[in-house]
């Protein structure tokens, strides 16, 4: 709080833009931290919030369940691979990656494997802010302080690649080589792997490619070690496709869902299973049941809030199918040519690149806040991760308003020498 300086107070959001008290205008850049997919105050989930609240606005979820949770399963899978059958409702994204883990290790003391309780995780990922999360993204640097209470994992290269990469092939190589000895040094040892596929989030928009996610579940899935797909970050188009699981061709034994799930009005998640694991829990003896719950687990507003934005989404597929070309041709207009800009990479909605930024690199570096204020007194919500700059927009955001950004950063970090070797 002593270096943070003073919160600006919002007034309203509305499509790309919020409104703070003072009359500001800001344009979202990053969906207000990944979440808003289809923008600010969308009437349609606003009035399905409030239909539902009418209706129902809460209900234990043992024992019971009820329309806005069914239909939700149903949109859902719809638009998940065929063998994703099973889902377990949370409300965040670190929950939904604790449900994955908790769900991966007991899968295999229900079947009498005990020994396979070991996790593999991917340099600089970052699954949330639970212990088990953090444990799981541990080498993200966020957490020292909490080491000891931390579980250890091992932890792989994650093949970060860019526009024009040319070593990216030996990267994957020798990522998926880490892999393979962890594996045969310990064929028996590992519960599962845990992996943002395509897009590590805070770790600065590395990206990987499709390739690389291919080779890796056809690895992991020799040995029997199950595949736990965070994509908290990258479902409900935000890597251009649906999921990021489907982009790549692939089919993770798990996947974990949450941010853009209500289209960024309420907080809810979902880890979702396939039948193979289900069943090694569904027993008359009660010790194999998963045991976790939380209050507000299901919650009918929050699911009636996702139905009424996955039919949006269906409704409005172009706007994120399309959107990476958008990016393209602005990126190459107004930014390839910045001194010490670099590492240009776009995935769907997602498009970032890395700046010089003086001093310490990485996410505790002194500078970036000084940045993140420049893109705010231009009117851009922008926060660099590190000397990541990144743009997530909503879909909503039209093409004039892209071009607006685009300009914006341009004239930003040609000021003053920012971003210049
Ligand atoms: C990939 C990924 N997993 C998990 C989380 C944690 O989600 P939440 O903040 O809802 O707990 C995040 C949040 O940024 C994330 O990016």
């Amino acid at each position: 709080m002593k270096t943070a300086g003073q919160p600006l107070s919002v007034k309203r959001g509305h499509g790309s833009f919020l409104e703070l008290d003072d009359g500001r205008q800001i344009i979202d850049c990053i969906s207000s931290w990944w979440v808003t997919i289809h923008g600010h105050g969308n009437e349609r989930i606003a009035d399905a919030i409030h239909k539902q609240a009418l209706e129902l606005e809460q209900v234990i979820f043992a024992g019971f369940t009820h329309a806005p949770a069914q239909d939700l399963t149903a949109l859902l899978l719809k638009q998940l691979p065929d063998h994703f059958n099973r889902i377990f409702f949370s409300d965040n994204g670190s929950t939904a990656v604790e449900v994955a883990l908790k769900m991966s290790f007991q899968y295999w003391r229900n079947l009498g494997k005990p020994q396979r309780k070991r996790f593999i995780g991917f340099a600089g990922g970052y699954h949330g802010d639970t212990l088990g999360a953090m444990s799981a993204g541990g080498s993200s640097g966020f957490w020292d302080s909490f080491r000891p209470l931390m579980f250890e994992i091992d932890t792989i290269p994650f093949p970060a690649t860019y526009d024009g990469d040319a070593v990216r092939e030996q990267k994957e190589a020798e990522s998926l080589t880490a892999v393979a000895s962890l594996l045969s040094a310990n064929p028996d040892m590992y519960a599962a792997a845990i992996i943002e596929p395509l897009v590590q989030g805070a770790a600065g928009m590395k990206m990987c490619s499709e390739e690389y996610l291919r080779k890796l579940e056809t690895l992991l899935r020799a040995s029997g070690t199950l595949v736990i797909f965070d994509e908290v970050m990258t479902g409900f188009g935000r890597t251009g496709e649906w999921f990021a699981c489907r982009k790549a061709g692939t089919r993770p034994d798990i996947i974990c869902l949450s941010k853009g799930i209500t289209g960024g009005f309420l907080p809810l998640a979902v880890t979702i299973c396939s039948e193979a694991i289900y069943q090694a829990f569904y027993s008359d003896d009660l010790e194999k049941a998963l045991f976790h719950s939380h209050s507000y687990t299901g919650n009918p507003i929050a699911c009636a809030a996702a139905v009424a934005s996955m039919n949006l989404l269906s409704e409005t597929e172009d706007r994120f199918l399309s959107m990476e070309s958008v990016h393209r041709q602005l990126a190459k207009q107004y930014l390839f040519d910045i001194p010490g800009a670099g590492c240009f990479r776009h995935c769907g909605t997602i498009f970032a690149f890395d700046v010089t930024v003086e001093g310490k690199p990485g996410y505790f570096n002194k500078n970036v806040p000084e940045l993140r204020r420049k893109f705010l007194d231009a009117g851009l919500l922008i926060r660099p991760l590190g000397s990541t700059v990144y743009l997530m927009p909503p879909y909503c955001t039209d093409a004039d308003t892209m071009e607006l950004v685009y300009s914006k950063v341009r004239k930003v970090l040609t000021q003053d020498g920012q971003s210049t070797n």
